[in-house]
């Protein structure tokens, strides 16, 4: 009885601070909306600073990022043939935000290649990249 209560009580709070959410951020569009009710339940005190952060790269720079860089560990296109691991399909492993946090500070053996020679923007693109693989 005492979860049911608790459960209830999630819900009518998530779907406040989600009408409140979709007031404020309805400019935004997709990027407001893909989080869904339960990050905003759980996280709704990170959501303010997040937002802002999540700046979507182009992918189609990031593809020449890529080959400049990554396609030596990773194959072109990501599909696989040297010491890292096959990108395809990378988006169900980390999602564009784990995915620029891991290339900032990757583990070894892959390189750090953030602040130099990857700039912020060019991490974002490649990331965008990385994801539509
Ligand atoms: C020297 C080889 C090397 C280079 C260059 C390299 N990587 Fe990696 N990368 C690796 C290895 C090895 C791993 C796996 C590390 C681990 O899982 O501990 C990895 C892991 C990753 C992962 C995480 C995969 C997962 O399991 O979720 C991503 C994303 C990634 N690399 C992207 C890139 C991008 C983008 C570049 C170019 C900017 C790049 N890598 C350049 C070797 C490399």
């Amino acid at each position: 009885m005492k979860s049911l209560l608790t459960v209830v009580a999630a819900c009518v709070l998530g779907s406040l601070i989600l009408a409140g959410c979709a007031k404020t951020t309805s400019s935004e569009g997709a990027n407001a909306s893909a989080s869904g009710p339960i990050s905003d339940a759980d996280n709704s005190g990170l959501k303010p600073t997040a937002a802002p952060a999540v700046v979507m790269g182009d992918p189609k720079h990031g593809a020449v990022i890529f080959k400049q860089n990554c396609t030596t560990c990773h194959g072109a296109a990501g599909a696989g043939g040297g010491i890292g691991p096959v990108l395809k399909g990378e988006k169900q492993r980390k999602n564009y935000a784990a995915a620029i946090v891991w290339i900032e500070n990757p583990q070894p053996p892959m390189p750090k290649l953030y602040p130099s020679p990857l700039s912020l923007s060019d991490v974002q693109d490649v990331a965008a990249y990385v994801e539509s693989l």
